[in-house]
């Protein structure tokens, strides 16, 4: 295959901005990326890329930002049907809405459509890899996997696992769910680009047997992901301290059944005591930020510097169908928001980390996506700066990339997202 040289303006990572500082966050306003066999082989500036390979098949994207695709750290695709659903908090939300949608995933065909809704969605708004959550059914496992295959994408997911608290017809059980789970990532971990989670829904809806075999699973498994949810509301708490009373705290119960480490996504995290942050960054366990869902459920604000900064692993996350939009530059707003709601403004190059190189560190797979550098699968995504007439007039008076860019991140939505590579294939 012929070499493709995209040019634009690049946005790249050399460290981490909230520990680095900004100079972590290159931008080259005339640059280049060449790909060769799917991915990233130089980066650069422009012309003399152009210079030096001059067979290469070009896409000049003009003043468009070229960057890595978004990373998606925790979402639920089953729930795309019910997102913006009225006027519950967590609890009766699931009740509500998320479990009667979720008993139908046990219909292929359904699982199917959903599956394929789900990720024109995501890849119309930039994201190119993420970590969702399917249903406790394993034909919703296989319809993610599948059409994460046929479009070539680097996706995570799991088979939910949840046998109390939840509807008949929505519940496994400690031996079933770790059966299915095991043969589900037999079938699927390390296919093409394809990686497994290890998925208990969240403490509240798993027995303890239930949590000690998926504790079980991912010590077979360890390069394996392992996703579920943390401390997200405080009367989800308070549930949880009802129904593990002699744990200390809610990381605690996950700690007991060897449910945190490396590879351990936690979403929301966000009413933490001391000894958990002090926990998440001693397993090496990672948060996913979901700022929409946040705000939309009335979860509360997640104090994201505080975990960057004591070496938390964290990433962003759209939280579909709890989170409010498909769109990552919503998300980033969203955390902003949340930001500045806690006294804290997050710069534009930290919102990018976070949805990008973060996101990816965050579900390991930091190495392969979220970064231009040379090497990494060319996985990329195409902003337009001005895809608006409001967004336009706001950047037209910009000094810099980053207030060229604010107005997209805090205005933005699919219509800023010019053009999606996957393996460096331009989607049509
Ligand atoms: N906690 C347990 N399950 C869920 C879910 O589906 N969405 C959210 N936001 N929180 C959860
Ligand atoms: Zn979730």
């Amino acid at each position: 295959m012929a070499d493709t040289l995209l040019l634009g303006r690049t946005l790249q990572f050399t460290g981490n901005p909230f520990l680095d500082g900004l100079g972590a966050a290159v931008v080259q306003d005339q640059g280049g990326v060449l790909i060769r066999d799917g991915l990233v082989a130089e980066v650069g500036d422009g012309a003399a890329l152009r210079r030096a390979h001059p067979q290469a098949e070009l896409h000049d994207h003009g003043s468009r930002l070229i960057l890595p695709g978004f990373v998606d750290a925790h979402v639920h695709y089953p729930q795309t049907g019910i997102i913006a659903s009225w006027g519950k908090r967590l609890i009766d939300w699931l009740n509500t809405y998320t479990f009667p949608e979720e008993m139908r995933f046990d219909d292929a065909d359904h699982a199917a459509r959903m599956a394929a809704l789900y990720y024109d969605f995501s890849l119309a708004n930039g994201i190119t890899s993420a970590a969702s959550f399917c249903t406790i059914h394993p034909a919703s496992v296989d319809a993610y996997f599948e059409a994460a295959r046929a479009r070539g994408m680097r996706m995570i997911g799991g088979k939910v696992m949840m046998d109390r608290n939840a509807p008949e017809g929505l519940r496994d059980d400690a031996q079933s769910g770790y059966d299915e789970s095991l043969a589900l990532l037999e079938t699927w971990h390390g296919v093409d680009r394809l990686g497994y989670a290890v998925t208990p829904r969240f403490a509240p809806t798993s027995t303890p047997a239930q949590l000690e075999a998926a504790g079980a699973l991912w010590a077979e498994h360890p390069d394996c992901a392992m996703q579920t949810h943390l401390s997200e509301q405080r009367e989800e708490i308070a549930w949880m301290r009802e129904l593990f009373p002699d744990d200390p705290d809610y990381l605690a119960v996950y700690e007991r059944f060897g449910l945190a480490g490396p590879g351990a996504v936690m979403g929301h995290a966000i009413h933490l005591e001391p000894r958990e942050i002090a926990a998440l960054v001693a397993t090496g366990s990672g948060v996913a930020h979901c700022p929409t869902s946040n705000t939309f459920i009335g979860s509360g604000l997640c104090d994201v510097r505080g975990l960057v900064e004591a070496g938390v692993p964290v990433g962003l996350a759209t939280d579909v169908g709890g989170g409010s939009s498909f769109s990552m530059l919503r998300t980033m707003a969203a955390a902003y928001e949340v930001g500045q709601l806690r006294g804290d403004s997050l710069h534009p190059a930290e919102l990018m980390w976070l949805a990008t190189q973060g996101s990816a560190d965050c579900l390991r797979i930091g190495g392969e996506v979220g970064g231009l550098q040379p090497g990494r699968e060319a996985d990329l995504v195409v902003l337009d700066l001005a895809s608006t007439p409001v967004i336009t007039q706001r950047a037209g008076r910009a000094e810099d990339l980053w207030q060229a860019l604010f107005p997209t991140i805090m205005l933005g939505d699919d219509r800023a997202v010019a053009d999606v590579y996957i393996m460096g294939a331009r989607r049509p």
